[in-house]
């Protein structure tokens, strides 16, 4: 581990706050698009053609609202990325649009068929840290993933009544899967793409059976009003998204799904045992053992950080063995409990008196592969019915658990809580110490013995989010005069050295400024000195971050540019001077230095 990780400064100038459209990065760096909303990815794609699109177009072109980015190295010089295409904002997709029930139904499949996610193979330029698409050749590893991909439903849970439709009697296999935000990589080479609020693409909740309506609600589907209204009313050219007629379809949404980015063939997989909510990401570290611990969280006001453990050992090499690991063991949700006075969490931020929002966690079981842990639930409605079974439990609600990471340096693990406006200060706790919490926070976590398999930690929150100068903001104790303001932090990542690098999903509504990646150190004398590194275009929120084994790159993924235009009153017109595009841009040095450097 080198001994004295994360102790030094990272010397790079910083990107000041800015409503720039463009991608603004330190002096000494350059940055380009790699690729872009409707840029051909499959073989004999057709070009782009904005005002002439086809879903069959589309179903090989490179897809909307890129999120999440994994990188596979092939050799030195060639990778595999892959993207999540999280949703589509058909206001600047398509003239004239006006909601789900008036659009063409041309225009619904297009849309389906830009969610999901893609695999391109890119190439390194000469011997710097940029990486192109590759346009020409076989590209046999490239794939578009939609929402109409035939994928398996796998783990306790398949099968299952919940799971069963008319479609597909079995419950066991899917179409598709949506609104893929975050993810991980794992070690065995696969990527896990996390299917997060799927619950808008849903109508006909008033119809569906009362005895389901509960649950639907749980998971934020409408079951009373007019649920047509404002949809993008994917039930119009296909009927399974109507819930009065396919109760159980939206049963089949929620989970993380793991794709073989080396396979062009393989069937991604809906693991089930790693139950079923808004799920943001999924971040793999092995136990002091060699099993998979999957730390996730789910992005909703008052929901919880959860965690699974396999049953058996990650073995290098054996892709069969490795494949099976997501499919028993258990899962997991945090209980966290403060160490200072409740009478000194007052929600303004400000510390409690032993300095710190700190205290001790335990991991609550809820299921294992062949036993339920929580009264009154199977281990099959565990799974499919998650968020009821750790409201039984008595997890602790959260401030909107986004990406989690553990750090490659320390092994601790971080958690971004992107904010909470709706908590009322009664409602402020130690882990989650703000009311009206516009800003977020960042969770710090260390398992007992720093063994992922755990099922106790301990906790800090080492970033209060929001402008330094307000006195309800902690940068882990650093001096907040040399610090960035920062707001909504989303995706995580690291870079070897285990600086923490988080980008944000609201700085425009709470800071005035456009989203952006930052880094912080979170070892050593610069524990707590965030700064930022990149500023996204107008609109955008900064996805991404991913950072090449080499440290050589960056790459982000500026989702929805210009999200509050339309077609014909753009507010971006990133990235090539037109309309918006989602893209993918990698970030390097110009001297060929680590990023972060000077
Ligand atoms: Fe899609 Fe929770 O961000
Ligand atoms: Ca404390
Ligand atoms: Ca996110
Ligand atoms: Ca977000």
């Amino acid at each position: 581990n080198g001994g004295h990780r994360g102790n030094s400064r990272l010397e790079f100038t910083p990107v000041q706050p800015n409503t720039d459209d463009q991608v603004t990065v330190p002096p000494g760096y350059r940055q380009r698009v790699v690729v872009r909303w409707g840029d051909p990815v499959v073989p004999g794609a057709p070009e782009f053609d904005f005002a002439n699109q086809t879903a069959e177009a589309q179903e090989k072109q490179f897809g909307y609202n890129c999120d999440y980015v994994s990188f596979f190295p092939i050799d030195a010089r060639r990778a595999l990325l892959w993207v999540n295409h999280e949703y589509t904002n058909e206001n600047l997709m398509f003239a004239g649009y006006t909601d789900g029930s008036a659009a063409d139904p041309e225009q619904i499949r297009i849309a389906m068929a830009a969610h999901g996610g893609s695999v391109v193979e890119i190439e390194r330029v000469g011997n710097t840290g940029e990486w192109r698409l590759v346009t020409r050749g076989r590209r046999s590893y490239n794939r578009r993933i939609t929402a109409t991909t035939p994928m398996k439903l796998t783990g306790p849970a398949a099968g299952h009544a919940l799971l069963r439709t008319e479609a597909d009697p079995s419950g066991t296999r899917v179409l598709g899967m949506l609104n893929n935000c975050g993810g991980g990589t794992t070690p065995w080479g696969t990527v896990l793409t996390a299917e997060e609020n799927f619950n808008q693409y849903f109508v006909g909740g008033e119809g569906a059976p009362e005895e389901a309506k509960s649950a639907l609600r749980r998971y934020g589907i409408a079951t009373s009003g007019d649920t047509r209204r404002g949809n993008r009313r994917f039930d119009r050219v296909d009927e399974r998204f109507d819930l009065s007629k396919h109760p159980n379809e939206a049963n089949r949404f929620g989970y993380i799904v793991e794709i073989d980015p080396f396979d062009p063939h393989d069937q991604p997989r809906k693991r089930t045992m790693l139950g079923r909510f808004k799920h943001e990401a999924a971040t793999v570290r092995l136990t002091k053992d060699k099993r998979a611990a999957v730390y996730m969280g789910d992005d909703e006001r008052f929901d919880y950080i959860y965690k699974f453990v396999s049953d058996k050992k990650y073995r290098p090499g054996s892709r069969r063995h490795n494949d099976g690991l997501l499919d028993s063991g258990t899962l997991y949700v945090a209980r966290l409990t403060g160490n200072s006075p409740a009478e000194q969490i007052d929600g303004s931020g400000r510390l409690p008196e032993d300095g710190e929002f700190d205290g001790t966690g335990e991991w609550i079981p809820l299921c294992d592969a062949k036993r339920s842990y929580v009264d009154g639930f199977t281990v099959e409605e565990v799974l499919v019915h998650t968020r009821l079974a750790a409201d039984r439990a008595g997890a602790t609600k959260m401030d909107r658990p986004e990406d989690i990471e553990a750090s490659p340096a320390t092994g601790k693990v971080y958690c971004a809580l992107t904010n909470n406006s709706a908590r009322e200060p009664g409602q402020a706790d130690e882990a989650n110490p703000r009311a009206a919490n516009r800003y977020g926070h960042v969770l710090e976590i260390t398992e007992h013995r720093n063994d992922s398999g755990a099922t106790t930690f301990t906790w800090t929150v080492v970033l209060v989010c929001g402008d330094p100068e307000d006195p309800g903001t902690y940068y882990a104790g650093y001096d907040k005069t040399r610090v960035a303001a920062i707001s909504s932090p989303d995706n995580v990542t690291f870079d070897k050295t285990g600086n923490l690098w988080i980008s944000t999903d609201g700085q425009p509504g709470t800071l005035g400024v456009n989203d952006a990646l930052h880094v912080m150190p979170v070892e050593g004398r610069h524990r707590g000195e965030l700064k930022t590194f990149a500023t996204v275009p107008v609109g955008a929120e900064c996805c991404g971050p991913f950072i090449t084994p080499d440290d050589r790159t960056v790459f982000i993924a500026p989702q929805h540019p210009g999200e509050d235009g339309t077609v014909d009153n753009p507010t971006s017109t990133w990235p090539d001077g037109d309309f918006p595009r989602p893209s993918v841009v990698a970030i390097w040095h110009a001297g060929g230095k680590k990023v972060g450097s000077a």
